[in-house]
């Protein structure tokens, strides 16, 4: 059942603290920094194929690889077989919840016709994707109901941090921020102003989304959640896309989301972005975790807990996963179920 929840989504994202711990229950050794996660692999480089949520959840893979020097790319499943990157010496890995999408297993296939050794990320153990790859990590997020993924990108985001580190090592650092995440989930479901946020912004014209670095796919994801469960207008952009085009949308009635964490050369160009949206006069709801500036220029702030940079993606996504939530309930909306939409869609 619903545990006293009004909707499935809003009981899985407070699930969150405990399918994060799950994640990482006999992972992570506090005593040398090993992560041993079962799978064997020492890629070159990565190719991730994925769709919707997953593909999301795959570009933060992107940045995590990235920032420990191995190369890596992830393609929209639905995409991959027609124009295959070349795989040669690349690790295929395929991130998909359910395990049954039909885009993702056929990409999958594709990568194994050109002899790519494949890696199945999902939730679903038995699942096809799992039967299919050479090898599986689990996310173990345990079952979602809610057609809107919400703890299942999460524990994705984290599974991916956990399969680089299995590479390169944890360092003191990185065990403790691991350590730290679900109580500081926690700390933000407790904490959460996103339904007064909600409230503040219904009937807006549309709903915009920037960050950069792993808060970009963070406010791809922000959008994704926001459009499918509200049925109202929402994207995402790069932040530093915006003046090339997107700005041209931005009105008063258009509030923008930025997810600004931390206090460097990103942080910095982020709060640059949101001041161009905020001189058109957009209102604008800054998701900060108080080490930069970014609240200045902001009509509302959405608090995270202080983190690492890794981290503060998933707990900017919480806040976002809430807002959506909230949004939809105003607008009375069928969360659990919207329109159009399947759990796990298996036709190509
Ligand atoms: O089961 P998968 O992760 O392969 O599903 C892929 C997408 O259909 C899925 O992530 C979808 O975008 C979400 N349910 C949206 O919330």
């Amino acid at each position: 059942g619903k545990s006293g929840y009004d909707h499935f989504m809003l009981k899985e994202i407070h699930e969150q603290p405990r399918s994060l711990r799950q994640c990482l229950r006999g992972r992570v050794s506090e005593l040398d920094g090993t992560v041993d996660l079962d799978v064997d692999v020492d890629p070159d480089g990565v190719q991730f194929v994925a769709c919707g949520t997953s593909y999301h959840a795959a570009l933060c893979g992107v940045s995590l690889f990235h920032e420990a020097g191995i190369p890596a790319q992830a393609f929209l499943a639905s995409e991959y077989a027609t124009s295959p990157p070349p795989v040669d010496g690349d690790l295929v890995i395929g991130v998909t919840q359910s395990g049954e999408t039909a885009d993702t297993l056929s990409a999958l296939r594709e990568a194994k016709r050109r002899g790519a050794e494949t890696l199945a990320v999902t939730n679903v153990v038995g699942s096809s994707v799992s039967r299919e790859c050479d090898q599986t990590l689990y996310i173990r997020a345990g079952p979602e109901i809610g057609v809107a993924a919400t703890k299942t990108f999460s524990s994705q985001v984290l599974a991916l941090a956990l399969l680089v580190l299995s590479g390169t090592g944890a360092s003191r650092q990185d065990v403790a921020a691991l350590r730290d995440l679900p109580g500081n989930v926690q700390q933000v479901l407790d904490e959460s102003n996103a339904e007064d946020i909600a409230r503040a912004y219904d009937g807006s014209d549309a709903y915009f989304f920037i960050g950069r670095g792993l808060q970009y796919p963070v406010s791809l994801e922000g959008a994704l959640k926001f459009k499918e469960i509200s049925y109202e207008h929402a994207e995402g952009f790069a932040a530093g896309e915006l003046k090339h085009g997107p700005l041209a949308l931005v009105t008063e009635n258009t509030p923008v989301f930025a997810a600004v964490t931390g206090d460097d050369l990103l942080a910095r160009k982020t709060i640059g972005n949101v001041k161009e949206v905020e001189a058109r006069d957009a209102p604008v709801v800054v998701v900060t975790d108080g080490q930069n500036d970014a609240a200045r220029y902001a009509d509302h702030v959405l608090e995270v807990p202080v983190s690492d940079d890794r981290t503060a993606a998933i707990l900017a996504n919480v806040q976002l996963q809430l807002v959506a939530y909230h949004a939809a309930a105003l607008l009375d909306r069928s969360i659990d179920k919207p329109r159009n939409l399947a759990k796990s869609v298996t036709v190509e």
